[in-house]
C-alpha cells in the first residue's frame, strides 16, 4: 500500500515536471538551438582525415593520411578520426554516417542553410566508405592505423607516423557488423542525396546493396576475424544479428524494395525483432530499428510491423520513472546515465528516438504511448528529450555545457591530440610520438577549440573533471555528436 501510494506520487511529480517543461520558459532560445546545430556539423570539419579542401573552416587543421592505403595498394585517404585519436576506425565511422542521415531525413527540413553543411559532412565518410567497399570484389577495407601504436604516441594527425596498417574483411574472414553497419550508412545517405544528387545518390544505393549481400551471405564478426585490432576499442559485443536487421530495414527505407520486407519478415525474429534493449549505439542497434521500423505501422499503417511498435513503446517507457518498464538511471541533475564512458553517447542517441517516435507518433492524434497505466503523448516524449538536451547545453549542477565552444563554460582540456597540442599552421616543426605529452600533461587549456565537439560526460553524480587524462568523461567522439544533430535541428525550429 506504501510503496503504491509513493509510486503514484512520484509519477504525479514527474507528469508534473513534464508538464511544467511544456511552459513556454525554456532555458535555450530557438536562435541558440539553432548556434549549437552550426557547431555541432562543424565539428565533423575537425575530425577530417585526408586532403582538406579551400573551404575547411577548421582552420588549425591541416592534411593528414595522404598515403593511407597506398603500401597496399587502395586509395584509402579520407574518412574520419573517430575522437581523440588518429585512427580510422570504420565500424563507428559508418554509424555515425548513419545517424547523421537520419538526422537529415527527419529534421533536414528544419536545418535551413545547415543542411548544406551535414550533406558535406556525411559526404566526407561516403566517399571514403565507396571506396572501401568498391576496390575489390567481396571485400571491405574496415580500419586505417594500428591502435595500440596509435595509443601509445600523442600525435597531430597532420604528424602521424605510427603504422597506417590497413584491415578488411573477406568472404574467409567476415565481418557482418561492420558490413551491414556500412550498408545502412550508405542507403541511409542514399537517402539524403536523392534529390540533390541523383547519380552519387544511386550509386550509393547499390554499393549498399552489394555491402549487405556480402554481409548476409559470409558471415561472422568482425571482433573474431581482426581481435585485436578491433577489441577491446570497436569491439562488436552484440554480435551481427542487429547490424543484419538494420542494414536490411535501411535498403527498404531507401529501395521500397519489397523483398527486403521479405527478409524482415523471414529473419527478423532470428535477428533481434523480439528483444528489449534499452540503449542504442556504435555496438546495438537494437532499439533504433525498433523506432525506425515503427513508423511502417504508425505511418505507412502496415499492420506486419506493429511488433515493432510495441517494442519501440517498452523503449520509451523504459525511460518514464514511475511506470512498471523503467529501466533508466538518472543523475541528480536529471541526466540519463548508462554508464562511466562517453555517457552522452547514450543520451544523444536517446534524445534523437523520442524525437523520432514523437514525429511519427504524430501523424495520427490518436497515437499515444501506453507504458501500463501511465499515457505518454508526444508532448511529454519532446518534454523528456529537452532536459536531455538542455542539460547538455549547460542546464546543469555545474552550469557547464558539455559542447565545446558553446556557452560561457565549457570543457577546455579535452582528450584529443589535435586540440592539445600547437597547430601545424604555428608550430610546423614535427612533434614526435613522445614529445607531444609534454602538451598532454600541460595544465593550460588546449591552444585549439575544437567547436562543438560533444566530451563524454559527467559522472553519475553530474560532476566532471575537465581533464584531458580523463579521457572516460572529456573525449569527444563522432558518434555522440551524429545523433545531436538531428535533435539540435528538431530544438531550433520551435519557437
Ligand atoms: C549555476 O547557475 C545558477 C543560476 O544562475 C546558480 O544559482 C548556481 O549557483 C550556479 N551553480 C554553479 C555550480 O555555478
Ligand atoms: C560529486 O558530487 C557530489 C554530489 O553533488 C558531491 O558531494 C561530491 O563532493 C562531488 N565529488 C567531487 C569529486 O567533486
Amino acid at each position: 500500500m506504501g510503496s503504491h501510494i509513493t509510486f503514484s506520487l512520484i509519477l504525479h511529480l514527474l507528469l508534473l515536471i513534464l508538464c511544467s517543461l511544456n511552459q513556454p520558459s525554456f532555458a535555450f532560445t530557438s536562435q541558440e538551438y539553432y548556434e549549437a546545430l552550426e557547431k555541432s556539423i562543424l565539428f565533423f570539419e575537425g575530425q577530417r582525415s585526408g586532403r582538406l579542401p579551400s573551404n575547411h573552416r577548421v582552420t588549425w587543421r591541416g592534411d593528414s593520411g595522404l598515403y593511407d592505403g597506398s603500401s597496399y595498394n587502395v586509395d584509402l585517404v579520407g574518412g574520419y578520426y573517430d575522437a581523440g585519436d588518429n585512427v580510422k576506425f570504420g565500424f563507428p565511422m559508418a554509424f555515425s554516417t548513419t545517424l547523421l542521415a537520419w538526422s537529415v531525413i527527419e529534421f533536414g527540413s528544419s536545418m535551413q542553410k545547415e543542411v548544406e553543411n551535414v550533406r558535406a559532412a556525411i559526404r566526407w565518410s561516403t566517399d571514403y566508405l565507396l571506396k572501401a567497399a568498391t576496390t575489390t570484389p567481396h571485400t571491405l577495407y574496415v580500419q586505417v592505423g594500428e591502435p595500440n601504436m596509435d595509443h601509445h604516441c600523442w600525435e597531430r594527425p597532420e604528424d602521424m607516423d605510427t603504422p597506417r596498417n590497413v584491415y578488411k574483411v573477406s568472404t574467409q574472414n567476415p565481418g557482418s557488423d561492420v558490413a551491414a553497419e556500412t550498408a545502412a550508412a550508405l542507403a541511409a545517405s542514399s537517402l539524403v542525396f536523392k534529390d540533390s544528387d541523383p547519380t552519387y545518390s544511386s550509386i550509393l544505393l547499390q554499393t549498399a546493396i552489394q555491402v549487405f549481400n556480402f554481409a548476409d551471405n559470409y558471415r561472422g564478426s568482425y571482433s573474431d576475424s581482426l581481435n585485436s585490432v578491433v577489441c577491446p576499442f570497436y569491439c562488436s559485443y552484440s554480435g551481427y544479428h542487429d547490424e543484419l536487421l538494420w542494414g536490411a530495414s535501411w535498403i527498404y527505407k531507401a529501395s521500397g524494395d519489397s523483398s527486403y520486407i521479405q527478409y524482415i519478415r523471414s529473419n527478423g525474429h532470428t535477428l533481434g525483432a523480439d528483444d528489449d534493449v534499452y540503449s542504442f549505439s556504435w555496438d546495438d542497434k537494437r532499439a533504433g530499428n525498433k523506432i525506425l521500423l515503427s513508423k511502417e505501422f504508425l505511418v505507412e499503417n502496415s499492420e506486419e510491423f506493429e511488433l515493432y511498435k510495441a517494442h519501440a513503446d517498452n523503449f520509451i517507457c523504459s525511460l518514464i520513472s514511475g511506470t512498471p518498464a523503467f529501466q533508466a538511471q538518472y543523475t541528480p541533475g536529471g541526466l540519463l546515465y548508462k554508464g562511466s564512458e562517453s555517457n552522452l553517447q547514450y543520451v544523444t542517441t536517446t534524445s534523437f528516438l523520442l524525437l523520432t517516435y514523437a514525429k511519427y507518433l504524430n501523424s495520427n492524434q490518436q497515437n499515444v504511448v501506453s507504458c501500463g497505466t501511465t499515457t505518454l503523448t508526444r508532448h511529454n516524449i519532446i518534454s523528456l528529450a529537452r532536459t536531455q538536451v538542455d542539460y547538455i547545453l549547460g542546464k546543469n549542477p555545474t552550469n557547464m555545457s558539455y559542447m565545446v565552444g558553446f556557452g560561457d563554460k565549457y570543457p577546455k582540456h579535452i582528450h584529443h591530440r589535435g586540440s592539445s597540442m600547437p597547430s601545424i599552421h604555428n608550430h610546423p616543426q614535427k612533434i614526435s610520438c613522445n614529445d607531444g605529452f609534454q602538451y598532454f600533461h600541460l595544465g593550460s587549456p588546449n591552444p585549439n577549440d575544437l567547436v562543438g565537439a560533444i566530451v563524454g560526460g559527467p559522472d553519475s553524480n553530474d560532476n566532471f573533471s575537465d581533464d584531458r587524462n580523463n579521457y572516460q568523461q572529456s573525449e569527444p567522439a563522432t558518434y555522440i555528436n551524429a545523433p545531436f544533430v538531428g535533435a539540435l535541428a528538431f530544438f531550433s525550429s520551435k519557437p
